[in-house]
């Protein structure tokens, strides 16, 4: 689900948090690859940190809801 509203994560590579999640959503799955595909932080490195943060939540977001994927709450073994 796309959000309507976004910050600038990183303004020397002008990267919002939302391509951020986007990034990870189409196979990004560390904080590395994020940089790597999107730039961030290769220029002044001050975003680095709120940028790991936007990785780390949005992983787990990901995982979560691969876990409620595997584990349907209404599932009965016949
Ligand atoms: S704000 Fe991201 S590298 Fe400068």
């Amino acid at each position: 689900m796309r959000r309507a509203l976004f910050m600038y994560v990183c303004l020397c590579e002008g990267v919002t948090d939302n391509q951020i999640r986007d990034a990870i959503f189409e196979g990004c799955c560390s904080y590395r690859d994020v940089r790597t595909t999107l730039g961030v932080a290769s220029q002044c490195g001050k975003c680095a940190c709120l940028a790991k943060q936007v990785v780390r939540d949005t992983l787990s977001e990901v995982q979560s809801s691969q876990a409620a994927l595997a584990y349907p709450a209404n599932f009965v073994a016949a």
